[in-house]
């Protein structure tokens, strides 16, 4: 299948070499870009591009199974977002409630909702009625312009419910053009079985539940949710050892809602990333530096929580990676639209238009070890890419933060939305 887009108004984020490093500091606020252009895509990757002042556009019609005429709109790379907990059972629009009233999410999770009570629904839901559950949210963000999604479990608790949720998770990937990287997170939070009894649960998930995932193959990540309430330091170094001996590389739910030392124990065990940073000072930032971890903000949650953002630009004076992702889960962000993720981005963290975009699509495929093949518009990557509607300038995107302005989506070179 050849598919030729042509007359595109502006090709975003182009890179004719793939950066092998995460885009750091001022890198973030270039975004590279081909105006009157267009894209030809063959047997799923991105072949050519180039100007339409410069191509025989005949020849290139003719060869084309299909031509796509983009007029007054632009091409982007699909976004890359490398945190989701997309696999989940219901809804929790009752806790909703409760935060009106001014509950926080600890106090929620401190009577038995927050995960919890996501874990019981969970629970309760057949693998199959799951999977229809997540493949709807897996449509959903595919025609908001996602093209990459890392998939974590962490509502089972148990071994039968966590493999269930990670089973599920690889349904997506197998069974909709969505890429998918998968996340063992069973220390989400401690399970009602075994209240009071936190190191218990953290033995389970070292020498029962991390081997039977990897004897399935089931993840590529182990995660944790590493905060006051929830798992220490401590657990985090057991569980990683664990996970690294298995295959898995950590990631690391880090400093949410306090100084949680959850940074520097993803540093010390290379991360691949972590995620939510909204308590992050200069201990954190040195930690990070010269990592080869990536800082990954999830301002949907921020702003679900009603809390104070984390400090993105700080980050970026200091030279670090940034990458933002949409946290898509049922507790702190039903939302998986990562166009408004980069609004929040701009309007809350004082980034800027190019660099919530690469944070998005680029940096998002370094949080997910995908970048060799997605994230950007280069020659011989796969064919992810999303069509806009007439706009009148990439600013235009996370400005207009909830105007739907997806035209086409292209998957794996194949028109999908
Ligand atoms: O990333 N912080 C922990 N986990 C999720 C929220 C999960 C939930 O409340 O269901 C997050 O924000």
């Amino acid at each position: 299948m050849k598919l030729l887009i042509k007359n595109i108004k502006k090709l975003i984020n182009v890179r004719d070499e793939s950066p092998c490093r995460p885009l750091s500091g001022g890198e973030l606020g270039v975004l590279p870009t081909i105006d009157n252009c267009y894209l030809l895509i063959e047997e799923g990757l991105i072949s050519d591009y180039g100007t339409m002042g410069e191509c025989d556009l005949q020849s290139l019609e003719n060869m084309a199974d299909k031509v796509i005429d983009a007029e007054g709109k632009m091409v982007f790379p699909s976004y890359c977002d490398s945190h989701t907990h997309l696999v989940y059972a219901g809804s929790r629009e009752i806790e909703f409630m409760d935060k009106i009233r001014g509950l926080s999410y600890q106090e929620i999770a401190r009577r038995g909702g927050g995960i919890l009570n996501s874990v019981e629904l969970l629970h309760n839901t057949s693998e199959d009625a799951l999977y229809a559950q997540a493949k709807g949210r897996a449509e959903e963000i595919i025609a908001f312009g996602t093209g990459a999604v890392e998939i974590k479990s962490g509502y089972g608790l148990t071994l039968e419910d966590e493999i269930k949720m990670l089973r599920v998770a690889k349904r997506v990937d197998e069974q909709t053009p969505l890429t998918v990287k998968t996340t063992f997170l069973g220390a989400h939070a401690v399970p009602a079985r075994y209240a009071g009894r936190k190191d218990e649960y953290v033995d389970e998930i070292v020498r029962e539940m991390i081997p039977a995932v990897a004897a399935e193959g089931l993840a590529d990540y182990v995660d944790i949710f590493c905060e006051e309430g929830f798992f220490s330091v401590e657990d985090s170094e057991k569980i990683f050892e664990a996970g690294i001996k298995y295959g898995m590389r950590p990631k690391v739910h880090a400093n949410q809602m306090s100084f949680s030392g959850g940074v520097q124990v993803g540093v010390k065990y290379g991360a691949r990333s972590v995620d939510h940073l909204e308590f992050t000072g200069e201990a954190e930032f040195e930690a990070l530096k010269g990592s080869d971890t990536i800082p990954t903000l999830l301002p949907g949650a921020t702003f679900f929580l009603e809390m104070d953002f984390a400090p993105a630009r700080r980050m970026i004076e200091c030279g670090l990676p940034v990458a933002i992702a949409s946290n898509y889960n049922p507790g702190s962000c039903p939302c998986g639209d990562m166009k408004f993720m980069m609004a929040l981005g701009c309007l809350k963290m004082k980034m800027f238009p190019e660099e919530v975009i690469n944070a998005a699509t680029i940096n998002g495929a370094f949080a997910m070890d995908v970048n060799s093949s997605l994230g950007s518009i280069t020659r011989g990557k796969v064919a992810n890419v999303f069509v806009t509607k007439e706009v009148p300038s990439y600013e235009f995107l996370p400005y207009s933060f909830s105007t739907p302005l997806v035209d086409t989506v292209i998957l794996n070179g194949e028109i999908v939305g």
